[in-house]
């Protein structure tokens, strides 16, 4: 009998992407590969710069790559079409953008619900996750009527509402106090302990990155270091690690 092999949730191979606006180039991704496993929970630090959102876009899917291959369960993105690839990414892909990108005329509570096509339990999974976020109150407002960190967390809560095998955000916590960000945090590390959700953050902070198992360090389109973080929870260690690893990268 052969043996299934059931593929990671998302494989990156090798990706560049290079942004050309006249006679300048910026080689943003110079061959970044990166395997993340179901239940796993990762953290991509590194200076501003170095492409860690345009990594977040390209396995997302919405930005065309150069080179390389982004395989998510498998199905490799470039071979999708644009409606296929639209919906491939709704079944699998909660999107968190650094800039929240919420529409501005629906209200927090419609903006959740705006991914999902209804069906049974969705109330109670908009109440849930409402509850969760500490953003009940806000439900009725408009996302002009919010603060940032309001906003991010409805951005936070419309990427969950589908129930994502991955979930990519890009500096989710960015906007938050500090208790309100290990809140998030939490319920992210849970999602993959639970739910074996597979979870992508950029991050700078050190407090967000020892939620996860593993942060991969970026410097100018590349991730050559990557340290565990497992059981550490030890936002000090991270720092360290972190600025060890970015040394290490100028020494070779
Ligand atoms: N649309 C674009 N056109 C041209 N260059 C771009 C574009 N988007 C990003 N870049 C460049 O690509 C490089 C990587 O950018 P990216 O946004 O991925 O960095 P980042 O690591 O997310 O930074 P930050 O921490 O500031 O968010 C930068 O040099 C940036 O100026
Ligand atoms: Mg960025």
């Amino acid at each position: 009998m052969r043996e299934t092999v059931i593929p990671a949730p998302l494989q990156v191979v090798d990706v560049v992407k290079t942004y050309r606006q006249g006679e300048s180039i910026v080689n943003a991704l110079r061959g970044v590969s990166l395997t993340v496993q179901s239940g796993e929970f990762i953290a991509i630090m590194g200076a501003s710069g170095s492409g860690k959102s345009t990594l977040l876009h390209a396995i997302a899917g919405l930005t065309e790559i150069d080179g390389g291959r982004v395989l998510i369960a498998g199905q490799d993105l470039a071979e999708l079409s644009d409606v296929p690839l639209t919906r491939f990414r709704q079944r699998h892909l909660g999107l968190v953008f650094q800039s929240f990108n919420l529409i501005p005329s629906l209200t927090a509570e419609d903006n959740i619900r705006l991914p999902a096509s209804g069906g049974v339990g969705l109330d109670q999974q908009v109440e849930g996750l409402l509850e969760r976020l500490g953003i009940a109150a806000r439900r009725s407002h408009k996302p002009g009527a919010l603060s940032g960190g309001e906003q991010q967390r409805i951005a936070i809560a419309r990427a969950l509402i589908c129930n994502p095998d991955i979930l990519l955000a890009d500096e989710p916590t960015g906007s938050l106090d500090s208790v309100t960000g290990q809140q998030i945090c939490q319920l992210l590390r849970e999602l993959c302990d639970e739910q074996q959700r597979t979870i992508v953050i950029v991050t700078h902070e050190p407090h967000v990155a020892m939620w996860a198992d593993r942060v991969v360090v970026l410097k100018d389109g590349l991730n050559q270091a990557e340290f565990r973080t497992d059981g550490l929870h030890d936002p000090q260690a991270v720092a360290t690690n972190y600025q060890d690893s970015l040394q290490a990268l100028e020494v070779s």
